[in-house]
């Protein structure tokens, strides 16, 4: 690069017990520059932005900004020089506002000092919110949002930080497509100005969208940096996995036994109306629809954790009792939620313990927990998973993203559901360990259980179904067969107009 790099990393090794997370890392990014960092779960993406962000202390190695040599002592000082990072896992306070949530640490004051000048912050969280999402109130509980819109606020963060590089880790993994537009529109603006953005993703189509450059990492190395505007998708992946991946297609292993029927189901407290369906001994049935058109409470619904006001669901012919999630897992059902923070993860605990913890009582004899069981099982089933690094003592907090996800299928594949629900059960997961999760919910089908897919990526929800409900505003709009599935067919189903494309990100949120 012929003038000074905006970021210049200079060898940068990290380690941490038993583990090197990142192995002489060096490479530039431009002023101005959209830069995507790539790579399988475990690469050291998110190590390598801690480091960058103030967060971790890289065990050997430099980094530049601008050309000095960066030293950061904690994330504030990072702030300061105008880093900004969006982290994978959101940290914020849930009970504090937006607007304090976005000043938090470094709040705006006044009286000398004496007292927070909340009408300030607001009137600036505002200012920064207005420009990618005006519908969220500055003054509201973070705790009261949706997953997308406390990703908005942490972006909105960063915008009023005024960072000259503003590193995202996976900041889309849970937008909606015309969300991730106006992310678009921001990245754009933002580097329009000057500002660098490192890109996380392990959605390809839209890094090759964004990004102009990427630098892909395995097993935290580089393995090079590319122009993305010049080679093809399917090399930048062989890149990132080591080897070609396949496109595997279809298999269906559905048969005609009804496992669940739904009749005239209603929710209490969703907007889940009137809903009827039949799911088949090792079917896979796929949901599609908006965001907020009703998908996850209508897995919630089924599995109990939502109270029902009206209908029937029967399992292999018998009634569910609609009171509790009880009933629901005694019959089998297990639910694989959106959101795996609130899955009730234990930090600090090994990865085997925290994925045999609903199924503890099978492990239990006499009331203790049968520790070689646990063993047993977990390495059985995260090899199924290709958990990485493979080591089952480890604390689950120190795995990677999209490793502790891993953990969590496994968790359910553990407690032995006929029926699974899963909830976006790829987000956060790169394309090798994709389809290989693919493979597993083909796997538990051909073994005659039956599966239930929400997924907001068609492409996932088209190679995964053997037939797919379409949501809209809480009722089923459409039901469309295998031979019927294609993106088109259903976004028109979703969106509920055949002349309709654009559709505002506000209309996704109002949640009908
Ligand atoms: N605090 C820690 N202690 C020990 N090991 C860690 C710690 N943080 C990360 N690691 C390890 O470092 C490696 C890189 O992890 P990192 O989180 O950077 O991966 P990633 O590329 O961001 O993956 P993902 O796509 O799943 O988010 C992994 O093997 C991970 O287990
Ligand atoms: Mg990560």
């Amino acid at each position: 690069m012929a003038s000074t790099a905006r970021l210049k990393f200079d060898g940068i090794t990290k380690t941490f017990p038993g583990v090197k997370a990142l192995t002489d890392v060096s490479f530039e990014i431009a002023p101005g520059e959209v830069h995507a960092l790539l790579g399988e779960n475990g690469a050291g993406k998110s190590t390598l932005l801690r480091i960058m962000s103030g967060v971790a202390r890289q065990t050997s190695g430099d980094f530049h900004v601008d050309g000095e040599i960066a030293s950061f002592r904690d994330p504030d000082s990072a702030r300061k020089a105008g880093i900004a990072m969006i982290h994978q896992e959101l940290q914020q306070v849930p009970n504090l506002t937006v607007a304090q949530n976005m000043f938090l640490g470094h709040s705006l004051r006044r009286l000398g000092g004496m007292l927070v000048d909340r009408r300030e912050q607001e009137r600036r969280a505002a200012e920064a919110l207005a420009l990618i999402d005006p519908s969220i109130d500055p003054a509201t509980p973070i705790k009261e949002l949706k997953v997308a819109q406390r990703q908005v606020v942490e972006i909105a963060r960063a915008l009023l930080e005024k960072a000259k590089i503003v590193a995202m880790d996976e900041p889309t993994s849970s937008l909606t497509p015309s969300e991730f537009e106006s992310l678009a529109a921001i990245i754009k603006k933002l580097t329009a100005s000057g500002v660098t953005v490192i890109y996380v993703s392990h959605k390809m189509d839209e890094v090759f969208r964004i990004c102009q450059r990427g630098t892909v990492m395995r097993d935290g190395k580089v393995v090079g940096t590319v122009n993305l505007r010049e080679v093809a998708q399917a090399d930048v992946i062989a890149m990132m996995v080591g080897r070609e991946l396949m496109q595997e297609e279809h298999r269906s292993y559905a048969t005609r036994a009804v496992k669940l029927q739904v009749e005239n189901l209603s929710s209490k407290v969703s907007a889940v109306r009137d809903v009827s369906f039949q799911l088949h001994k090792g079917e896979v049935l796929g949901i599609a629809g908006l965001v907020g058109a009703g998908r996850t409470e209508l897995l919630r619904l089924l599995a109990g954790v939502d109270p029902a006001a009206a209908g029937t669901i029967r399992v292999d012919d018998r009634p569910l009792n609609l009171a509790g999630p009880r009933s629901a897992i005694a019959a089998g059902i297990g639910l694989l939620p959106e959101e795996r923070k609130r899955e009730g993860i234990i930090p600090l605990r090994p990865v085997s313990m925290n994925m045999a913890l609903p199924s503890l009582k099978k492990f239990a004899r006499t009331g203790l927990v049968r520790h070689t069981a646990v063993r047993r099982t977990a390495e059985d089933l995260l090899k199924r998973v290709n958990l990485r690094p493979f080591q089952i003592d480890r604390p689950i907090k120190l795995f990677s993203g999209g490793n502790q996800q891993k953990a969590i299928i496994a968790r359910w594949l553990a407690a032995g559901s006929d029926i699974l629900l899963f909830d976006e059960p790829t987000r956060g997961i790169d394309v090798g360990a994709k389809s290989e999760i693919y493979h597993l919910i083909e796997q538990l089908a051909s073994e005659g259980r039956s599966i239930i897919v929400v997924s907001s990526e068609l492409p996932e929800v088209i190679r995964l179904s053997d037939r797919v409900l379409v949501i809209r505003n809480g009722r089923i709009a459409a039901t469309l067969e295998r031979h019927e599935l294609s993106e088109q067919a259903l976004v028109m189903h979703a969106v509920g107009d055949a002349g309709t494309t654009v559709h505002s990100s506000k209309q996704e949120h109002s949640n009908v």
